[in-house]
């Protein structure tokens, strides 16, 4: 067998496993939504922080369904869905692309209803009310004078709603947050700050900061991995070279930082990190290269990313990360960190990451096939 039908072989298994996995999630807790486990169990009193993860379940199902084509997924996955609705209004969270690019997106894309668009357009034009003329930027949740690099995974469905609708003052908003957050969050060297902090009666920009890296000026890598992913995002709606230029500059300063095996640290910059890996951040990683490879245009790019998002998903899927040997494990991929400082969610199985690593699996299984 050669390693291509190696990986795949690994690819399909893990798909398998991450389907037991589901179907003991929503059978054991019906209607629950998990964020992150704790000893490899999802329910649990550990706090949110933010309530942003209810999407990746039935992001999860979505998948499921696309990937074996069996209704039961379907249904779940509509179940999942239809429980959010209503967050489609929420001004509290920043993280509506999360939520509804996840499902709602998923669920048009397969069934091509209108009313399920309209409820994708709407997340995006409640996301586009936390704009910021001044400073021009979509506020996080934390405070009117924060940018979050996360939001960049989000914006997506603002430019969505943008096209969608012809609605030229959203496409505007979501084309300012991308300048404003490659200006300000994305250094000269590829490298990224989770926070940036304005003056929010002037909309100068102060300073970088953190929440969930090391340092104000050090690189936490899962927010490196949203810019990866959402730079590339912006490129697709917009065409515009400079947001492929920011996503490839995170790319290349993933690839350039990480060991061989493809899987960082929770902060590159931190010294003797206490955990050797945050599998969250390679499998957001993973996907989002499978994107850029596509996205690029330049055949050597497209072979870099494509050959090291593989590489990724193959670590990810050996049983180091993927609970397959770890029989009272209730997640899919272990060695994930939600909040390292607040102590939530470390050396743990993550909503988010369990999502995009399924995003990765699909990813991996068609770049493998096309390679054929
Ligand atoms: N708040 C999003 C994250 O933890 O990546």
């Amino acid at each position: 067998m050669t390693n291509h039908d190696i990986l795949l072989r690994k690819c399909e298994h893990a798909f398998e496993f991450a389907g037991r996995q589901l179907e003991r999630l929503v059978t054991t807790y019906p209607d629950f939504f998990p964020m992150y486990t704790q000893q490899g169990k999802w329910k649990h009193s550990g706090e949110a922080w933010t309530n942003w993860c209810e999407g990746f379940l039935g992001g999860q199902l979505w998948l499921m369904y696309q990937h074996s084509g069996q209704e039961i997924w379907r249904e779940r996955a509509e179940h999942y869905s239809r429980l959010i609705e209503h967050r489609k209004t929420d001004r509290s969270v920043h993280d509506l692309g999360f939520l509804f690019w996840s499902t709602w997106k998923r669920w048009y894309d397969v069934t091509g209803e209108a009313t399920v668009n309209q409820v994708v357009i709407e997340a995006g034009r409640t996301l586009a009310l936390r704009f910021k003329e001044k400073g021009r930027y979509l506020r996080s949740f934390v405070a009117e004078d924060s940018l979050f690099i996360d939001i960049m995974m989000n914006v997506g469905i603002i430019f969505y709603a943008a096209q969608q609708t012809g609605d030229a003052n959203l496409w505007r908003i979501a084309n300012e947050h991308c300048l404003t957050t490659r200006r300000y969050l994305v250094r000269g060297d590829g490298s990224t700050a989770h926070e940036g902090l304005f003056n929010t009666e002037t909309g100068e920009f102060i300073r970088q900061s953190t929440h969930q890296g090391w340092r104000d000026d050090s690189s936490w890598a899962r927010g490196l991995t949203w810019a990866l992913y959402g730079f590339g995002t912006a490129y697709y709606f917009s065409r515009d070279a400079r947001f492929l230029a920011t996503a490839q500059a995170c790319a290349d300063y993933y690839i350039a930082h990480t060991p061989a095996h493809g899987i960082p640290p929770n902060d590159w910059d931190e010294p003797n990190p206490p955990y050797p890996y945050e599998s969250s951040a390679a499998a957001i990683a993973a996907s989002g290269l499978f994107n850029l490879a596509r996205l690029s245009g330049e055949p050597a790019r497209t072979w870099l990313y494509r050959d090291y998002a593989l590489r990724i998903v193959d670590t990810l899927t050996e049983p180091e990360f993927l609970a397959i040997d770890t029989p009272e494990w209730e997640g899919i991929l272990k060695h994930g960190i939600y909040h390292q400082r607040k102590k939530l969610g470390v050396d743990e199985s993550t909503m988010w990451g369990d999502h995009f690593f399924l995003e990765a699996l699909a990813k991996a299984i068609k770049a493998l096939g096309e390679m054929e």
